[in-house]
This record gives structure tokens, sequence and C-alpha cells, in this order.
């Protein structure tokens, strides 16, 4: 007997192999979605909401991208989602309370609203003792995964869709690197492109080597392709994501450097700028900086993490340099890159740290002056070493603190007022929130610009002069298109 052939090839058994496995339970969401958008007579709605980091940003595109393939449209507000995903940050505890806060209120959501799925993945959901407070507190969330199978997110949907059951499933390790999965750029213009995950320094204070696993590289020609899609889709600006992108290439077959991959990213036909984050001081070759000196594609800016100015704190943090090689290198850098901008990462309040250590941050501050610095409290987390190290008096951080951020602003401020009066060449990103008649955008430097609109376009480059410096941000107009 013949039988209607299969066109969609969703009656089959899902296939074991990966993409092809997640894209056969898009088509089977999908089929779900849209019978229940029809009984209730509108199309179900999804958000996502992302804490943390620019990883954490591109993985939610990744996850918009698969729901948008569902046929799910967008929520207005969290109250009008259908699918209410949260992907979490844990890097230090008060985004862990943050999201304990919003699951407060997803409660209220789920009581007016029973059908809600409430899904929550991210760096989080990789601490047992998370998940266990889940499990037992918030009985009401409906799905949760973890940071190594975000590419399975159409699996769970479908299993949760159709069993109306807790969908839990945290893996320990990548056991694979899943990509040509749908994704969905929060900007047309510029994105994030991963080029290796997890970090395998174990600063002493860090969750991340536990919540991202062992430093993977992506094959390069992998990441190359990803960028010329991205080009031929009108992406003009790319950002090169991974936690220490100076040790990429190790594991590989392909012998390569960082330095060596920036270059050819930079070389995509339609890429107008190149971004790249974090480099760890460690790893940062004389080689990378000769690249970015010499390619004007390449941003004028490296983040460089001091955490501190301290040798003795900088090795109870197993940071591998002293204040001194950290100084050189800044130095180094400054010569050879007319114009950079370093910003950084300190922590204030590591154990064991005395007000002397924290001198020596502020020294280093001084020297190396920062052109913008995310200052941090320490925050001990579970499972690191030094959460299990002696911990310091709260107030006596505090005042530490205010110490290092009153540095830290006074020395940006007066480094951005180096590009007064210069035109500098800017990416129009957006729409002046507090004016609709102005457009914001930033420079290669990564400070931001806000100027009267005259008929470009959010994703043009254009040639701005910065006329007024107001601390972080410039007021300018626009003196031509590049
Ligand atoms: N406490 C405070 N800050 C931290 N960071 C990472 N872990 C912690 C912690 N436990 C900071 C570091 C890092 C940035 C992303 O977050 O400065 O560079
Ligand atoms: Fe954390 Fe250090 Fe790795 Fe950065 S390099 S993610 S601070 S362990």
């Amino acid at each position: 007997m013949m039988t209607e052939p299969d066109n969609t090839g969703l009656n089959l058994s899902p296939p074991a192999d990966e993409p092809a496995r997640q894209f056969y339970f898009i088509g089977k969401c999908a089929e779900l979605i849209k019978k229940r958008s029809e009984k209730l007579g509108r199309p179900m709605r999804s958000m996502i909401q992302t804490f943390g980091c620019q990883m954490n940003e591109r993985d939610s595109e990744k996850l918009a991208g698969v729901m948008a393939q569902m046929g799910l449209e967008k929520a207005g507000s969290e109250e009008e989602a259908d699918i209410l995903v949260y992907n979490t940050c844990t890097v230090r505890e008060n985004a862990d309370k943050r999201l304990y806060g919003r699951l407060g209120v997803c409660k209220a959501y789920k009581q007016s609203d029973k059908e809600m799925i409430i899904a929550l993945c991210g760096c989080m959901m990789q601490e047992e003792h998370v998940v266990e407070r889940i499990k037992a507190s918030y009985p009401y969330v409906d799905i949760i995964f973890g940071t190594f199978n975000i590419f399975s997110f159409p699996e769970l949907l479908y299993k949760r869709l159709g069993s109306g059951e807790r969908v839990i499933d945290i893996r320990k390790g990548a056991d694979r690197i899943v990509e040509e999965l749908p994704s969905e750029r929060k900007y047309s213009f510029k994105t994030g492109v991963n080029i290796m995950y997890g970090c395998d320094n174990f600063c002493t204070y860090c969750i991340v080597p536990y919540v991202r696993g062992r430093e993977r590289s992506r094959e390069p020609k992998e990441i190359i392709r990803e960028i010329e899609r991205a080009a031929s889709e009108g992406v003009v600006e790319i950002m090169l994501l991974g936690q220490n992108v100076n040790s990429y290439g190790k594991g590989l077959d392909t012998d390569i450097t960082f330095a060596e991959l920036l270059s050819e990213a930079a070389g995509v036909d339609g890429i107008k700028r190149v971004r790249f984050m974090t480099s760890h001081p460690k790893d940062l070759s004389p080689e990378l900086i000769k690249v970015i000196a010499g390619n004007e594609k390449i941003a004028r800016h490296i983040h460089l993490p001091l955490q501190s100015g301290s040798d003795r704190i900088l090795e109870a943090m197993n940071r591998h340099y002293t204040r001194e090689k950290y100084i050189a290198l800044a130095e180094m850098i400054r010569a050879e890159i007319p114009d950079v901008s370093i910003t950084s990462d300190i922590i204030v309040g590591f154990p064991g740290e005395s007000a002397g250590d924290v001198d020596d941050t502020i020294d280093v501050i001084e020297r190396v002056r920062f052109d913008g610095a995310f200052t941090f409290e320490y925050s001990p987390r579970t499972g690191t070493p030094a959460a299990r190290m002696e911990q310091l008096d709260r107030a006596f951080v505090q005042s530490n603190f205010d110490r290092v951020l009153h540095t830290v602003q006074r020395i940006s401020k007066e480094q951005a007022g180096r590009f007064e009066g210069r035109v500098m060449e800017v990416l129009i990103e957006g729409e002046d929130e507090k004016d609709p008649l102005r457009y914001t955008g930033r420079i290669s430097q990564n400070n931001v610009v806000h100027f009267p609109k005259e008929g470009y376009d959010i994703g043009d480059f254009v040639n701005v002069s910065l006329d007024e410096c107001r601390g972080f941000y410039y007021n300018g107009k626009v003196s031509g298109m590049k």
C-alpha cells in the first residue's frame, strides 16, 4: 500500500544528530503553538529577559531565533508573555538576588494565567544549590536548563508543551558545541560572535569556570563563516566573544592565534568595525597590539580587567601577573595604538585586602588612567576557593570601594575630555532615549555620542564633531557621512 509522502518529516521519530534534532523539535513546537494560538484567538507571545554579560546576550539571541521560528510573537511586557524566559547570571550575589526577586513577581503572573510557561536558563542554573532551591520553593517554574545545552531549548519546550510537566535538563559539561541554529539579532547592524566557550583560569573569586566549563575554541572556519553570513545580512560591527580571547586557538587542530583570527574577521567584506571581549592581561601578546595598531577596522578599545593593583592580592586571586607587568602592558598598548581607550574591571574587598592593598589599586588606576572601569565589591561565590577564606568587614570594604570608585570616576572623566573638539567616526546605534530628534552612537573607543538626526539611519557610520564632553558621553553634530 502506498502512503502519503511525509513532506515535513515531522511524523518521523526525532533525528539523533544535532542540530537536525532541534530543527525537528522547532517544527513540533510550531504545530502545538499554532494550535494553542488558534484556541486563544491571538498569536502566542514570548519574552526573554537577559541578565549579565555579552555571552548571555548572545545566547538570548539564539533563543529568540528559535522562538521566532516556532511562530511565537514578541510580548510587549512580561505579563503579556505566554512563554517567559530568564537567562540568568551568577557572577556576583546581587545577580542571584535579582532573579529571586523576579521569581516572586512570576508567582502573580502564574496565578492570573495558569498556562504561562516560565523557563530559567543560564549560569545560575549550573549551580546545584540554586536548582534545589527552585525545585523546593518555586513550583511554578516550568523549564530549567543550563549553559551547556542552550541549543536543546526546542526539545525541552516541546516536552513541557506536550506533557504539562516540569522539565529539568542540567548538564555537567559540554560534550559538543552545537551551532547553526537560527538566531535573531537584538540589533540588525551589530552582533556578538562566540569564538570560544568556558574558561580555564580559575581566578579564585570567580564562578565562571564552574558554570561555563573548560575552555573550548571554535574552529576559525566556522567563526568566519558565521561573520560572513552576518555581514551578508547587514551586520557592520561584530564583537568577538570569549572569557579570555587572548588564549584563543588552544586545543584546535588548526594553528591559529587570536591576533590572526582578529585580522581575518576584520577582513570579511562588509564588516566595518570589530570589537572583542575579554582580554586577560597575562595572555595579551605584542603581536595582538601590532595587529590592532595596523588595522583601522579594529576598535581602539581594549577591555583589560586589572582586578587588583596589589601583588599580594593578585597572587591570592591567581591572576598570574604583577602590578608592574600590568602597567608595562598598558603603557605598551598606549604607545603603539594612538587614541586607544583602556577600560577595566576592579574588585574591592577580596579576602585579606588591606587599606594598603587598596592604595596600590588606586595607584595603578592613576598610572594607567583608565578610560572607564567597572568597580565591584567582592562577592563570595559558593564553591570557589576565595569563598572559603576569611571574609572582610563590610563597612571597611564599603569605604575602600568608595575610594576606588571616586578615583575611577575622576580619571575616566578627565580621559573622556581628550576627544572633545575632534571629529570622529560614529556608528549610529539608535534613537537617543531622552530625545526622539537625536541619535545615539559610539566611537571606536566605545564612548557614547548624542547628536541631532540629519537624514542618516541606524547602522550608518557618520563623522561627528564631539563638541561637548559631558563626563561619560559627548554631545556633537554630524559633519558628514563616512
Ligand atoms: N565578586 C566580585 N566581582 C567579581 N567578578 C567576577 N567574580 C566576582 C566576584 N566573585 C568581576 C570581575 C570580572 C567581572 C566580569 O566580574 O571583575 O572581570
Ligand atoms: Fe573568571 Fe578569571 Fe576566567 Fe575571567 S579569566 S572568567 S575572572 S576565572
